[in-house]
């Protein structure tokens, strides 16, 4: 992006084209919204005061995140809740691609030519973004929702979500111990602690325990795991 300071806002805020949110919508929250705007993007806004990152985040979501590196944990975020719909660029080799879409979104619609963004005052930026831009979508209902965009020529293209649901199979009975050693033992490889917190979001056991992530993140320091790196562990024996 061509971003500059100005009037219209800082760099960060390039405002999607309203007829995209206006043909996808109507959404429940957009967690990342200017504090000043020219339209609604959803029934409810977190701005910058707010840091949309540190809310809770609750119905159909609507998510153009900041851009650059500060993509990938907001497209993580919206990956863990699974239910919404992104704008980002299609830069597919990206740590935000790899693996927060192609492992876990439903459906991609890849964006012909290039989006004109709009600022805050609400006037459309005369350059294009610069780069080709996709809409992300996660949970079935968002995805036929991307499937009937007519809104902007592009191509839509269905993804299986590799690993969402696996564990609704694992009984709640389940000590925390057990149900994070049967989760890394599927998942056959080393885990991210976002990834490993995608993949227990749902389960009934996180549903019932606000604390559920330290939880997850004390189990994983007593063992029977390893950590490889910061933030990366694998399963590191038999649990019976
Ligand atoms: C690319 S703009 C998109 C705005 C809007 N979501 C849309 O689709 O038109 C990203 C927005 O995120 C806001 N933002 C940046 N950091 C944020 C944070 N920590 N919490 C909430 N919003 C944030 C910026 O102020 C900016 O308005």
């Amino acid at each position: 992006m061509g971003g500059h300071q100005s009037a219209r806002g800082s760099k960060d805020e390039w405002l999607t084209p309203p007829e995209i949110v206006a043909d996808l919508g109507p959404f429940d929250l957009d967690p990342c919204a200017p504090i000043s705007r020219p339209w609604p993007t959803a029934d409810r806004h977190f701005t910058i005061k707010d840091n949309g990152l540190m809310q809770r985040w609750t119905g159909r979501v609507w998510c153009n995140p900041p851009y650059g590196n500060k993509a990938k944990r907001w497209i993580s975020r919206l990956a863990e809740h699974g239910r919404g719909t992104a704008l980002i660029f299609a830069r597919t080799e990206t740590e935000t691609f790899h693996p927060w879409v192609w492992e876990y979104a439903t459906a991609i619609f890849f964006m012909e030519g290039r989006l004109n963004f709009h600022h805050v005052d609400g006037t459309q930026s005369e350059h294009n973004a610069g780069a080709p831009s996709v809409l992300v979508a996660y949970g079935d209902g968002d995805a036929d929702r991307l499937q009937a965009f007519t809104a902007w020529p592009g191509r839509y293209v269905p993804l299986r979500p590799q690993r969402r649901f696996i564990l609704v199979a694992v009984p709640p009975a389940m000590t925390w111990r057990q149900l994070l050693s049967n989760v890394m033992e599927r998942q056959g490889r080393a885990a991210r602690l976002e990834e490993i917190y995608v993949l227990l979001a749902q389960h009934p056991k996180a549903m019932k325990n606000p604390n559920w992530q330290a939880k997850v993140r004390q189990i994983l320091q007593r063992g029977p795991f390893r950590r490889l790196d910061r933030g990366l562990w694998e399963f590191a024996g038999v649990e019976q």
